[in-house]
């Protein structure tokens, strides 16, 4: 076992580290405050790699493995998390299925697209009234005698959708087989009988856009069938795998900017005489605070060297994933609400950045599947029962 990371992994870490620190950071208050979404820092992040970390450089992108992936998000994240959002969706959500499953034509075209940060992808799989029940979609393709498929219905809550060039959709094709009857499309929003509802308001990540999404008569020709028909399910669920290691860096990310703006307040703060970190009380919360950063880190290291390995020889990364998942966004959560309560009243106000941490870190437990549902894989997986 070796704890080092090579010199391609560290580099990649201080190019993230270069740009969230000097060019998302400084703008994380504005874009929470008005919401606007950073097209200008997402094509940098394009340029320089991060938005196709995995991605081979012969489809657009940098050809890094699953670690330097981590590595990356966790920078972005500790600069402004709703950009790390964005990024997450466009590597992991978007390119990884289509890398995976993708015919060439496929990659050429939608993957390079998005890996060089010239356009925004998107991943849609909820709808109004099945999130984390996904196999109860509505959203049908129905296949018509010349091979192609007409698109009806919505989905919701997708990230990324109000700006998206390119969708990867899941919708029912047999909806007698259940799970078995989904398939994933390639959607260019483009096209005609594609539309956007309005931008969701939301408590946290409020720069990364979000919408729902409608489908009326949208033609998909054959060839924009993602995977094999009916697999659309297995596919879904495989990205997903890979998402939750990005939403787990993510959750990092944003603890780790609560847990060291907390260390530097705890030695300046002065209460009764003393600075407020040398108070027993406020030392176990640094301890704890640090163990679970530490756990969260390097559970997700883990199911990220897991997936570089089910990479060469096969297999699967679920429990590992779900198990990164849900340590990081709870020590997130965990984290950001200690960090608030040590800064006392200055951590409930928007003159410093903590507030904007405990909102962000909450959505780390809901989405790319909520707390309870990272239980129930891990369960299922430890018992074999269900
Ligand atoms: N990889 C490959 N195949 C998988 C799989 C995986 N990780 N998980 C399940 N499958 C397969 C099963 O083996 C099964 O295959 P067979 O038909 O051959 O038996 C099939 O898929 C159905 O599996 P289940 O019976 O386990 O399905 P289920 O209905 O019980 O659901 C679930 C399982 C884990 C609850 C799943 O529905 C789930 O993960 N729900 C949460 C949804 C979610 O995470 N949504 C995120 C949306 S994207 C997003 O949120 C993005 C963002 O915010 C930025
Ligand atoms: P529900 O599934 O209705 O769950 C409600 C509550 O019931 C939760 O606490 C849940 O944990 C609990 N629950 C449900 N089933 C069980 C069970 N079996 N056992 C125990 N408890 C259970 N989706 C996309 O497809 N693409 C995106 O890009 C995307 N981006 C998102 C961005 C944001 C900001 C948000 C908020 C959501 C996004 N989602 C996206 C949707 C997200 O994945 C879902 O919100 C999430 O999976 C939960 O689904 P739900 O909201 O329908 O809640």
């Amino acid at each position: 076992m070796d704890f080092g990371f090579t010199e391609e992994q560290l580099m990649i870490q201080d190019v993230a580290r270069r740009i969230a620190q000097e060019k998302i950071a400084p703008s994380a208050e504005h874009h929470d405050h008005t919401g606007e979404f950073p097209l200008e820092n997402i094509r940098t992040l394009g340029e320089n790699g991060l938005m196709g970390i995995e991605v081979p450089a012969e489809y657009g992108g940098a050809g890094m493995d699953p670690i330097s992936y981590v590595l990356a998000m966790v920078e972005i994240a500790a600069g402004d998390a709703a950009h790390s959002t964005i990024m997450s969706v466009n590597n992991s959500l978007f390119c990884n299925g289509i890398l995976k499953f993708g015919t060439e034509a496929q990659k050429q075209l939608y993957v390079r697209a998005i890996a060089e940060g010239r356009e925004i992808g998107a991943f849609a799989l909820t709808e109004p009234q099945s999130g984390s029940d996904a196999t109860a979609m509505r959203c049908k393709a129905v296949k018509q005698a010349d091979g192609s498929f007409v698109i009806n219905g919505k989905k919701s809550w997708i990230t990324s959708g109000p700006v998206a060039k390119y969708i990867v959709l899941f919708a029912m094709t047999d909806p007698d087989k259940g799970a078995r009857g989904i398939t994933a499309f390639m959607i260019d929003t483009a096209k005609p009988g594609f539309h956007r509802g309005k931008t969701e308001p939301k408590l946290g990540i409020r720069a990364s856009a979000t919408c729902e999404i409608e489908f009326e008569d949208y033609v998909a020709s054959a060839d924009d069938v993602l995977g094999e028909e009916g697999h659309g399910f297995k596919i879904a669920m495989g990205v997903l795998d890979a998402g939750r290691i990005g939403i787990a860096s993510q959750a990092i990310g944003i603890a780790r900017a609560a847990y060291e703006a907390t260390l530097t307040y705890v030695r300046e703060r002065k209460a009764f005489g003393q600075p407020i970190g040398a108070f027993q009380m406020t030392q176990a919360k640094i301890a704890d605070m640090k163990c679970k950063l530490d756990a969260a880190l390097l559970l997700t290291l883990r199911a990220a060297w897991q997936k570089g390995q089910t990479e060469k020889h096969g297999g699967r990364f679920s429990n590992e994933a779900a198990i990164a998942k849900l340590t990081a966004s709870e020590a997130a959560m965990w984290i950001a609400h200690q960090a608030v309560q040590i800064h006392g009243g200055m951590g409930y106000s928007k003159e410093m950045p903590l507030e904007r941490y405990f909102r962000d870190a909450k959505i780390t437990e809901i989405y790319e599947g909520t707390s309870e549902i990272q239980r129930l894989v891990i369960a299922r997986n430890e018992t074999g029962l269900r």
